[in-house]
């Protein structure tokens, strides 16, 4: 089943000059980008993005990191792209990460995990509205 999801590629993945990389896994895979922008997270907007762990030990330290430099956001598209983008990406902590994954080649820490992607459709159709307006959505096959 067809489904969209929200990636970033975080401050340490730009850095390390990976949005390529990135974006030819999935285009390689057979998703398709229907949205891009690069763009620099307000605080307030992060603490949106991040609202499931407010209050948790890490919450500052994640708004601190995701808003340190400029990150890329997409909308991918295409079979089940929620569950395979997170298959691709590889476990949340890169400690536990497969190599061959993103996370497994191009990250170390949970902290600084390289990349983001929407954990359930409820997710995804949230997140996709903190970064995108609707008219910025390829919706055409
Ligand atoms: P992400 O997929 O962007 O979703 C929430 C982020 O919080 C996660 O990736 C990690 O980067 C971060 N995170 C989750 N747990 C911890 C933790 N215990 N310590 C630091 N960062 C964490």
């Amino acid at each position: 089943m067809e489904s969209t999801t929200l990636v970033l590629v975080k401050p340490d993945g730009v850095q390390k000059g990976i949005i390529g990389d990135i974006i030819s896994r999935f285009e390689r895979r057979g998703l398709k980008i229907i949205a891009l922008k690069m763009l620099h997270l307000s605080r307030e907007r992060a603490a949106i993005h991040y609202e499931e762990h407010q209050g948790k030990p890490f919450f500052d330290g994640l708004v601190d990191f995701i808003t340190s430099g400029p990150i890329v956001a997409m909308v991918v598209k295409g079979n089940q792209a929620i569950k395979v983008v997170r298959t691709m990406m590889g476990t949340t902590n890169p400690v536990d990460a497969l190599p061959g994954t993103i996370r497994g080649d191009y990250a170390l820490t949970i902290g600084h995990n390289v990349i983001h992607g929407s954990d359930s459709e409820l997710s995804a159709i949230r997140e996709i509205k903190i970064y995108f307006d609707e008219k910025e959505i390829n919706r055409l096959d």
